[in-house]
């Protein structure tokens, strides 16, 4: 150890019965260094010490500039006086230096060394005594200023620093040795078989030390908050649905939830398309490979029907071009291409929509919910990604009304904390009616928008054969939003994206939702 400062200290103590010790003793060593050496020996009662708190006063750069060319005032009085017929104003700041000019000519006024005449400046006397550079002299050898109104004036001219430095005195302890021994921390084999464990000095052992940290994995925080939200929705008899696919095609995103071809949604400004394949195959079910197929939700029953999705691509066909249902449609030419179209999913309520298709097969009272990834095409800022998580849960149902919808959404948000919501008509192209769900944050005191829901349409539900007495509920929220507010995060890129700061993420506490 370079920096093992003991046996010098040692060293200084056989030299003097009580060393004075500071920084200044040892200069190349940082005074933290010589501070925990002392520690060390006093640990173990070799040395005693009394710290001495000093404060010294050094010249600063310019001080010492004083001290061995003169002060300014000097300056300016030696121009002055060498320019035998006076010296023009304008002049001085080329002879002596902006600086010198500058402070120097006030002084050396107030000293009465030099005087006005118009725009000349004349010296009032042959010569002069330089005080400012004699006290810094004085200074530099006493590393002290006894005048109170010098310290604070030489201060204010920058010429002085007050330092504090810090001496220990020291003197022998009970356990004073001139060699400072290694302690052991460990009794070895070894030290058993050759018997140096008699002589051997024991380090004692600190039980008040602190553990290395354990390096770990950490949860992220929208992995917390995403954990109590699943178990709120597990205790509610919710089943998760499975959202492992990204990547969706236009009829699961858009087109089977009835949003028309031409809207704003479906614009390359707002979702991101997939250019290579651009296209998928026509809608399927794949038993073996299909990711949407859960094991818990749906299994197969002998009173399941038969599902085909070449009639329910019809229907949703149908539905946008000519109406159905009971429905006058949309009435434009529904373009199969388009529907083909691979987007990221923009929302998870294409994997609702595909779990509500399934649903038909055995049409009975169901509550899904995912949670996971969805992606836009939205400028970043600061609350603001171009990928979030989405939080969506659905209810099917019969004789299901809006006053249900309400009622669910009080005992759901009240689950988290929130129990003041308010809610707002609202659209969805999927949804009607549609409301936007506003709870009164305590902690913030506003009305936060929290969540988007509604009650599906019949010209989604019945393209997929769901029986017409049945009533779908949905909602959806982010799950960021609530992370933040938890969290106190204020800008997402802190907590989604490459400028996350994993310090953050190992330290953060875990999270509750304020329950009932
Ligand atoms: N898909 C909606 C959104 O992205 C949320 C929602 C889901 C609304 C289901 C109504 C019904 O905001």
């Amino acid at each position: 150890m370079a920096s093992d400062m003991t046996s010098p200290i040692l060293d200084a103590l056989s030299a003097s019965d009580a060393p004075i010790i500071s920084s200044e003793t040892f200069p190349s060593t940082p005074s933290l260094n010589i501070k925990s050496a002392i520690d060390r020996l006093a640990s173990r009662h070799m040395v005693e010490y009394e710290t001495i708190d000093k404060e010294v006063v050094v010249l600063t750069k310019e001080g010492e500039a004083v001290v061995a060319n003169g002060s300014h005032e000097a300056k300016v009085f030696e121009a002055v006086l060498a320019a035998l017929d006076g010296l023009k104003i304008a002049d001085l700041p080329g002879i002596v230096g902006k600086e010198n000019a500058l402070v120097g000519q006030g002084n050396a006024f107030k000293r009465g060394w030099i005087k006005k005449d118009k725009d000349l400046l004349r010296a009032t006397t042959d010569s002069i005594v330089d005080e400012t550079q004699a006290q810094l002299l004085n200074i530099k050898q006493t590393q002290t200023v006894t005048d109170k109104k010098a310290l604070t004036d030489l201060k204010r001219r920058k010429l002085i620093n007050v330092q504090k430095v810090i001496t220990f005195k020291i003197t022998k302890g009970p356990k004073y040795t001139k060699e400072f021994v290694k302690e052991e921390t460990d009794l070895t084999t070894e030290m058993l078989q050759n018997g140096s464990w008699k002589t051997a000095h024991f380090k004692p052992y600190n039980f008040n030390a602190k553990g290395a940290p354990t390096p770990s994995g950490a949860l992220h925080p929208l992995n917390k908050v995403r954990s109590e939200f699943r178990s709120i929705f597990f205790e509610m008899g919710f089943e998760e649905m499975p959202t492992n696919r990204f990547v969706e095609t236009g009829f699961w995103n858009f087109d089977a939830l009835y949003v028309p071809q031409q809207h704003p949604a479906r614009d390359l400004q707002d979702t991101f398309y997939i250019s290579d394949p651009p296209t998928a195959d026509l809608p399927r079910e794949d038993p073996e490979h299909d990711p949407h197929r859960p094991k818990t939700v749906h299994q197969s029953s002998a009173t399941e029907k038969k599902l085909d999705y070449k009639e329910y691509w019809d229907n949703v066909r149908q539905v946008h071009e000519e109406g159905k249902y009971g429905s006058i449609g949309y009435r434009y030419p529904w373009s199969a291409d388009e529907s083909l179209r691979l987007v990221l999913r923009t929302h998870t309520t294409s994997v609702s929509t595909y779990m509500l298709h399934k649903l038909a097969a055995n049409p009975r009272p169901a509550r899904y919910f995912s949670i996971d990834r969805v992606f836009r095409n939205e400028a970043v800022d600061a609350t603001h990604l171009a990928e979030f998580h989405q939080i969506e849960g659905v209810i099917a149902d019969f004789g299901l009304t809006l006053g249900g919808l309400i009622g669910f959404m009080e005992v759901f948000f009240a689950k988290m904390g929130i129990h003041q919501l308010r809610f707002k008509p609202a659209y969805n192209p999927y949804t009607e009616p549609s409301m936007e769900i506003f709870g009164y944050h305590e902690g913030l005191g506003k009305w936060v928008e929290i969540g988007n829901s509604g009650m599906f349409r019949p010209e989604m539900l019945e393209p997929m054969g769901l029986p017409k007495n049945m009533r779908v509920y949905g909602w959806g929220l982010s799950l960021e939003r609530p992370t933040m507010i938890k969290y106190g995060v204020s800008n997402i890129r802190e907590l989604l994206g490459h400028k996350v700061d994993l310090n953050f993420i190992e330290t953060n506490p875990a999270v509750r939702l304020e329950k009932e």
